[in-house]
């Protein structure tokens, strides 16, 4: 049995701004599963969603600061979830990251590296717990720090560090490098430096014992230039510490069979039953209440990566079919903004819902036909996952995790049962495009559909395979 701190910014649901808190919520049950020892560790935001007892652990004084080390169980589970609590750092409203103009918090360095330097001091069993973790798995740049820090003890536990998203690197002024107080040994193009900026997300790609990402295509592009954003070299360099393995989903949360916020609940045995959920969506958002349009989903944070300028290009030919569009985002002000007024303009054809909101992307999943995700990169990507699983037709740019969980629709893919959805090659409208009308030349051919989304359904995503993949390789970091 390993003993495994799970560092982490986010977890699902106590918060989440992405898919990094959903597998921060369902890798350590899967590994719990396994009988391994797990806990995390994260900021005490403001705005977690707290469920059940919670205590202080430990009390301790960093840079004059009171910092208190809080303990709560992940929700459904029985693992702890150990809480960074200083208050002039997390007690903020709204997002962990940024304030709400989507400005990150100008604070970000002196918050992440804080929590940084007390998971350390966890990690190194100096907070009165003898509870000393064998392995320190870091997650994204705001705990790349940690292996950083970690690499300067004597008699430390191994590390893991995880790529959820190589776009965001967590880079500051150099200067920071002497106000946080980091060692100036850990300053160097080797290091955390990186061309003259401190980057957190080198601590863990320079100094963790093993690197992955979440996809194993992924894992390729990201040595390329193209992926790399001038990390690629490092990245290559550190290619045999590094491995892709996919993520899983967590099949009770995302499961039409009894997923308690949908309408009518259905399996690939009453996929027929699922068109009530299209219909409820239909009321639900304002849309004409129609069985047999072709009904298209999208959920994204509204950001480049996520391609949703493609599908606003491509929206002036759609709109001229039969067919409807309900989205669910938010993120970039001018797209929320274009995307409300075409709402405006096309009431009976696009309803979009600007926000938050979990229990509308749940009946998004299971009302729509088609689900977009036309994204330029996608390190692995859930909601095509979660599509699959809902019958909801995934369409797809072959990048990421996209290219490694969705089987493109093809005669031979079809005859040999494993067509799940549609995937296209360029970053461009016009694939894009070209792809939305061969999903819809098979939506109108039924028995292609209902066996593709057949395929779909009966896909196994579960975490089971990858958290196996996860234990192996933290049996092979000795330390
Ligand atoms: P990323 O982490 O890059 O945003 P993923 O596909 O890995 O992309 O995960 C996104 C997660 O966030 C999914 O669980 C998705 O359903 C959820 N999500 C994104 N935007 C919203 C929203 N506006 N409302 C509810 N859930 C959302
Ligand atoms: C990131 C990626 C996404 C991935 C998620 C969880 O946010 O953008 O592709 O699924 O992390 O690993």
């Amino acid at each position: 049995m390993k003993k495994i701190l799970f560092v982490t910014s986010e977890a699902h649901p106590l918060i989440k701004t992405g898919g990094l808190a959903d597998v921060s919520g369902s890798l350590p049950k899967a590994l719990a599963e396994l009988s391994q020892d797990v806990r995390l560790i994260m900021p005490n935001y403001q705005t977690l969603n707290l469920y059940g007892e919670i205590h202080t652990l430990f009390s301790l004084r960093v840079d004059n600061r009171q910092i208190n080390i809080l303990e709560t169980r992940l929700p459904d589970s029985n693992i702890p979830v150990w809480l960074v609590d200083c208050p002039e750092f997390y007690n903020y409203p709204g997002n962990p990251y940024t304030d709400e103009s989507g400005n990150p918090w100008p604070n970000n360095a002196e918050r992440f590296a804080l929590f940084c330097r007390i998971a350390v001091i966890c990690a190194m069993d100096k907070i009165g717990q003898n509870w000393r973790p064998d392995i320190v798995h870091c997650n994204d740049w705001q705990s790349g720090l940690v292996p950083a820090l970690l690499s300067l003890e004597k008699d430390r536990p191994a590390t893991v560090f995880t790529v959820h998203n190589l776009a965001y690197q967590g880079l500051f002024s150099a200067s920071r490098m002497v106000t946080l107080n980091i060692p100036g040994q850990l300053w160097n193009p080797e290091g955390l430096e990186f061309h003259n900026m401190l980057s957190f997300i080198k601590g863990g790609l320079a100094f963790a014992d093993c690197i992955t990402t979440v996809s194993p295509t992924y894992a390729q592009e990201i040595q390329t230039p193209a992926f790399g954003y001038g990390l690629e070299g490092l990245l290559r360099h550190r290619k045999d510490a590094l491995v892709g393995i996919i993520n899983g989903i967590d099949i009770q949360q995302w499961n039409p069979e009894i997923d308690g916020t949908i309408t009518q609940r259905y399996s690939a045995d009453s996929i027929h039953n699922k068109v009530h959920n299209k219909t409820e969506l239909q009321r639900r958002v304002g849309l004409p209440v129609n069985e047999n349009i072709p009904m298209f989903g999208l959920i994204s944070r509204l950001v480049e990566q996520k391609g949703i300028d493609m599908v606003l290009n491509c929206l002036p030919e759609m709109l001229a079919m039969p067919m409807q569009l309900v989205l669910l985002g938010s993120g970039d002000k001018a797209v929320e903004q274009r995307l409300q007024a075409l709402a405006q303009a096309y009431p009976d054809k696009i309803a979009v819902t600007l926000g938050y909101n979990e229990s509308l992307a749940h009946l998004i999943e299971a009302g729509a036909d088609m689900f977009l995700m036309p994204s330029r990169f996608e390190p692995c990507g859930l909601n095509q996952m979660y599509s699959q699983r809902y019958g909801t037709i995934p369409i797809v740019r072959k990048t990421g995790g996209l290219a490694d969980t969705v089987v493109d629709t093809s005669m031979e893919t079809l005859a040999n049962g494993t067509a799940s959805g549609i995937v296209f090659n360029d970053a461009n409208s016009g694939t894009l495009l070209e792809a939305i009308k061969r999903a819809l030349l098979l939506y109108y051919s039924p028995e292609h559909w209902r066996n593709m989304q057949i395929n779909a359904m009966s896909k196994d995503f579960s975490w089971r395979r990858s958290a196996q993949e996860y234990l192996q390789l933290y049996e092979k970091l000795r330390h």
